[in-house]
Formats: C-alpha cells, sequence, structure tokens
C-alpha cells in the first residue's frame, strides 16, 4: 500500500522518567531488543505505507539523525564480506527521514507547529514515541482506515490502563466512532469515559489551522494539543478507534520493562533464556 501521508514522531522531550542515562542517551533511543524503542514506530509507519517520516528532535538528541543515517563503510565491509544478516542490519530503514529540531521546549502542541509547512494539505499520523504498539495491523493503518471512512481526524485509544489522571480521556459519541468531548488528564472519579487517548494521531489539514490560531493566543508555558482538538470537536471532525493490539508505554520504567519482555517472549532465541530465568526466579523465591 502506497499513502501520501507523513508520519511524524514527536521526540524532543527530555524523558527525565528515565535520569541519568538520558542525560546523554535519548530515550527514543534506548533498546527493546536490538533495537532502539524509535524504531518501532518507524516500522509501524513503513508497514502502514508510510515513507515520509518527519522527526521533531532537539539539540541534544544527535543521536537519532545518526541513528537514521547510513554506515557506508559498514555497508560495503559486510556486503564484501557476505554478511547479508549484518548488512540488513546496519541498512537504514527504507523511508524519507526530516529532521527538525524543536529549539526551546514548548509542549507537543508547539513542537507539532514546527512541522506544519511540512504537512502540507495531506493528512498525517503523529506519534508520542513512548507509546509502541504491537499487533497484526499496524496502528498507524488502523487509523489511516478510519480517515478513509469518516474523513476526520482520528484518536488512537484504549480501555483505561488504571491511572486516568495520566491520560487525556474521550467522551465518544453514543454511535461508539464519533467524539463529542475531550478532558485531559482528569481528576480520578470525573472522567467522562474509559476510553483513553494514547499517543498516536491522525491529524487533518485543518488541525494545524487550529493549532496555529491557538499558539497566537497562548499566554506562556508549554502548549499542547487541545486547544485544536477541541475546536475540532466542536465542528464534528474528530472520531476515535480502540486500539486493535497491545500497547506498551515505554515513557515508564515499568512499561519498558514489559516492552523487553514482550519482544524477548516473541524471539524464539531469548524465549528459552526468558522461560529459564522466570522458572529459576520462581523457584528460588
Ligand atoms: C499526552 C497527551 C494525552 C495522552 C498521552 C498518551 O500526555 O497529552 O492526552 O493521553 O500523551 O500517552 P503526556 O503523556 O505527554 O503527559
Amino acid at each position: 500500500m502506497i499513502c501520501r501521508m507523513k508520519g511524524i514522531i514527536v521526540a524532543a522531550g527530555y524523558g527525565t522518567r528515565f535520569l541519568p542515562i538520558t542525560k546523554t542517551i535519548p530515550k527514543e533511543m534506548l533498546p527493546v531488543g536490538l533495537k532502539p524503542s524509535i524504531a518501532y514506530i518507524v516500522d509501524e509507519f513503513i508497514a502502514s505505507g508510510i515513507s515520509e517520516i518527519i522527526i521533531i528532535s532537539s539539540r541534544r538528541k544527535k543521536a537519532l539523525e545518526d541513528y537514521f543515517d547510513r554506515e557506508i563503510e559498514l555497508e560495503e565491509l559486510f556486503r564484501c564480506e557476505g554478511k547479508v544478516q549484518k548488512l540488513k542490519a546496519v541498512e537504514p530503514p527504507d523511508a524519507h527521514f526530516v529532521f527538525i529540531r524543536q529549539a526551546e521546549m514548548k509542549g507537543t502542541g508547539h513542537a507539532l507547529l514546527q512541522a506544519k509547512s511540512l504537512v502540507g494539505d495531506e493528512p498525517c499520523i503523529v506519534a508520542y514515541p513512548d507509546d509502541l504498539h504491537f499487533g497484526d495491523i499496524p496502528l498507524a493503518r488502523q487509523l489511516t482506515e478510519v480517515y478513509e471512512k469518516t474523513g476526520k481526524c482520528v484518536l488512537a485509544t484504549i480501555l483505561d490502563p488504571g491511572d486516568v489522571s495520566r491520560y487525556g480521556i474521550v467522551d465518544p459519541c453514543p454511535d461508539g466512532l464519533g467524539v463529542k468531548g475531550f478532558v485531559e488528564k482528569p481528576a480520578r472519579g470525573s472522567e467522562p469515559s474509559h476510553e483513553v487517548s494514547i499517543g498516536r494521531y491522525l491529524y487533518t489539514p485543518e488541525f494545524f489551522e487550529w493549532l496555529e490560531e491557538g499558539w497566537e493566543k497562548h499566554a506562556g508555558g508549554e502548549y499542547y494539543h487541545t486547544y485544536a482538538l477541541d475546536r475540532m470537536i466542536q465542528l464534528g471532525k474528530v472520531a476515535y478507534h480502540r486500539v486493535k493490539g497491545r500497547r506498551l508505554d515505554t515513557g515508564e520504567p515499568g512499561g519498558y520493562l514489559e516492552a523487553i519482555l514482550h519482544n524477548a517472549a516473541g524471539d524464539p532465541e531469548l524465549r528459552p533464556v526468558l522461560e529459564r530465568f522466570i522458572a529459576d526466579y520462581c523457584k528460588a523465591l
């Protein structure tokens, strides 16, 4: 499937939950198996037919650019030696990458505005890099299919993972598709539903117009996506989609560990190691 939609990864954040390692290593470069976590999102985009990927980073995240660049000398060496697996491992993914630096950390809404002129007149998929998706149908493609049916912005949701006060919560329309409200990080007990928005969105070009308007009015502090989202919801132009497959939040140490274990459980070489470790560990308890 070829699609003209671009994918955006908002990767400028500090990653303070992973200090001290994030003093020098971007959290998006932390490994899940042999790949850094951001590579899973790039693979999801490519599997969804997206070939133009915009990464919004910052001056302390140079490793991201290097990672998606070529390693000509190593490629040449492995090609000469006929080491096909190693060659495959070192070759960058088959996509066109554009890096934008967010000069000041002014929130995700401000970060997205840095990509407005590149987005153009096509909808785009936005990913927050903490959220990894594992499943048969890549998440970006799931959202694209909802857009093709509705023509609306699409929010990816999961059922309440336990603490609604950490997330944006969707107020769904009775048709199970439309969104009539959105509450960012509600106090427990005041949430309008259990449909929790995760870090994967399909935004139409109109969303970026509202984002810009909101930024012009913005008084100070961090600027989020909610102003534009509220406007689009008022216009009836937002749908939601319950994610098919598994979502893991690598933005906190527990979720990151789960992602590593999930990867190991699905790897024929690592699975026996994991099983042996669990068996020995349980025996020793
Ligand atoms: C952001 C969004 C929130 C969403 C969450 C998903 O919050 O603002 O609506 O539920 O990502 O991870 P953050 O985690 O940046 O505080």
